[in-house]
């Protein structure tokens, strides 16, 4: 357990250290110094040794951090020592695409049930996992001890679905619906949100323009003598 209280920068860093943790161990290097991983993962060694600090450190002066420990460690501090089921509401273009990914099993990820209520989409399976009808999803989270539910349904129906699988037990919601659900505090809501991201990318691109055009007006006035 980990008393102190981490920030949410340092917790959305880890993922990443864990995958190129991943990387390392498949590649069979057992060791590797903050300088290196932080060379590999572009962010500064003192940063990476603050991150993992937070956590009891880890690494050895002069040796630095052993991959497979560092790595378990990370997965346990991200709770992937467990495993989670998942359902997916919205049996649609994205619920299909997310239903179709592998890898979310090799984290510990299970997707144990899809349900729509398009009744054309019924009875299909996806994986192996098998689209269900919403009357069923009572039921099915009651006896499947199902933790997350993956939202991918249209934006107005959204809300009231979500109350619903809480109610019904459901304890975290991945949502994927471009709307806030205002859910009880003790819910984990992780909103994923490709737009934004999207956005994210298009002002960078914006101020990158910026930044080169401001240098080329510059060496433009030195070069007239301005
Ligand atoms: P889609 O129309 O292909 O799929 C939606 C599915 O939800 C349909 O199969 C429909 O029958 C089902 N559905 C409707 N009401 C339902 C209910 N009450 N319970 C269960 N299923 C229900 O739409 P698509 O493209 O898959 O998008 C789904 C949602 O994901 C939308 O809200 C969209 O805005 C959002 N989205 C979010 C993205 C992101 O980056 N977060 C990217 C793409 C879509």
């Amino acid at each position: 357990m980990y008393e102190k209280t981490i920030s949410s920068a340092v917790i959305k860093r880890l993922p990443r250290y864990y995958r190129y943790l991943g990387e390392l161990l498949e590649n069979d290097v057992v060791r590797i110094s903050s300088k290196e991983l932080s060379e590999k993962m572009q962010v500064t060694a003192s940063q990476i040794r603050q991150d993992l600090n937070n956590f009891g450190g880890f690494g050895q002066q002069g040796y630095g951090y052993n991959v497979e420990y560092l790595y378990t460690e990370i997965g346990k501090i991200l709770g992937l020592d467990q495993k989670y089921n998942i359902i997916i509401i919205g049996a649609g273009n994205l619920g299909q695409a997310l239903a179709n990914y592998t890898d979310f099993e090799r984290r510990g990820f299970y997707i144990k049930g899809i349900f729509d209520v398009n009744p054309r989409l019924i009875g299909m399976s996806i994986r192996g996992v098998e689209i269900r009808l919403v009357d069923e999803l009572e039921r099915f989270i009651k006896e499947n001890n199902v933790q997350i539910a993956a939202l991918t349904i249209p934006k107005t129906k959204a809300p009231e679905v979500a109350a619903d699988l809480v109610r019904w037990g459901v304890r975290a919601i991945w949502n994927f619906v471009p709307t806030d659900l205002n859910l009880p505090n003790d819910i984990m809501v992780e909103n994923v949100h490709l737009t934004e991201s999207l956005m994210r990318l298009s002002y960078n691109l914006k101020a990158k323009d910026e930044a080169e055009a401001k240098k080329r007006a510059e060496a433009v006035r030195e070069e007239s003598g301005v």
